[in-house]
């Protein structure tokens, strides 16, 4: 018995995952599994660990480089409306996990609700953004979070409240396999001074990152008083290339993958810029995307 013949209505085998990321390079996922309500996503997860099935959960794709020999195991994508829901009740706002960031961000504001404005321009689902403590200089998604409800490796369930939750620079607490919903405490604010704030943060973005490319954002963390970007800016290797993937002319810590470019590329590109930070500046870059 596999996966495709118990769960067979939302199995699909050899699936490739480039075009589920936004580096688009990568290869194949063996089981891509879309599980359409929470209760089929527990079971779906029990099996697996019954089974001793690898499973990798994929948000948005915005921060994951997927290997060109791809993935072993399942896939889980939340896709389903059921995970993707957003609603406010006062001042509280509650996301599924695979609700898109931007879309979370948008309703807060069309109700009057200041926070969440500050992430304006970060890609992604509610569930990456949260393991990751997505963020950027005007805060990160930790900050604004009352509870999330999470689902163990083994298939439990269970809430965390904010006094249990811990976040830090580009990193959070949560270590369950998967976030199913979060709710944040926002508060009340003017949307026209929010958007206007929200705009101007935009605009910055926009001139200072190549978000128009095939890009998974930063691919560093920045070491404690530094900025990546600039260290590597400064080590001369901007347009940089291996293959088709090549650091970012706008901003050093991107790199962006052009057609035909493989992941091998984007790893050994990655080795070049952290032999040669290190090498000038006696740094070593931590990875801030995740590598599957
Ligand atoms: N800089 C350079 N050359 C470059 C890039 C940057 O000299 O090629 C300099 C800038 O001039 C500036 C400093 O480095 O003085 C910092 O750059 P920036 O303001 O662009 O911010 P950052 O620290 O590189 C962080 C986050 C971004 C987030 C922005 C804006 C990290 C690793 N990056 O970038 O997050 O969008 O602030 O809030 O924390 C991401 O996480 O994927 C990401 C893009």
């Amino acid at each position: 018995m596999s996966l495709l013949d118990q769960f067979s209505e939302i199995t699909q085998a050899d699936q490739p995952l480039a075009p589920l990321t936004w580096m688009k390079v990568g290869g194949l996922a063996q089981y891509l599994v879309e599980p359409r309500t929470p209760d089929e996503l527990q079971q779906v997860v029990e099996y697996c660990h019954a089974e001793r099935v690898p499973v990798h959960v994929l948000g948005g794709g915005s921060n994951v480089l997927v290997r060109d020999e791809g993935v072993s195991g399942a896939v889980i994508r939340l896709t389903s409306d059921e995970f993707a829901r957003v609603s406010v009740n006062g001042t509280v706002v509650t996301a599924g996990s695979g609700a898109l960031l931007s879309n979370v961000i948008s309703e807060s504001v069309k109700a009057g609700l200041a926070g969440l404005d500050t992430l304006v321009g970060i890609p992604g689902t509610v569930g990456g953004a949260l393991k990751g403590n997505a963020g950027g200089r005007s805060g990160d998604i930790g900050q604004f979070v009352s509870s999330v409800t999470v689902l163990t490796v083994k298939g439990d369930r269970f809430v965390r409240k904010e006094d249990e939750l811990s976040f830090a620079y580009r990193k959070s607490s949560i270590n369950e396999l998967v976030v199913l919903e979060a709710e944040f405490q926002l508060k009340a604010g003017a949307p026209d001074e929010i958007t206007q704030r929200m705009r101007k943060l935009w605009i910055m973005k926009k001139a200072s990152q190549p978000l128009a490319s095939q890009s998974a954002g930063c691919i560093f963390k920045n070491p404690r008083g530094l900025s990546a970007g600039a260290l590597i800016d400064q080590s001369g290797l901007k347009g940089a290339r291996v293959g088709n993937a090549e650091i970012s002319d706008r901003h050093a810590n991107f790199i962006v993958t052009h057609d035909g470019a493989t992941a091998d590329e984007v790893l050994r590109l990655i080795d070049v810029v952290r032999s040669k930070v290190a090498e000038q500046f006696g740094v070593d870059l931590e990875l801030e995307i995740q590598i599957w």
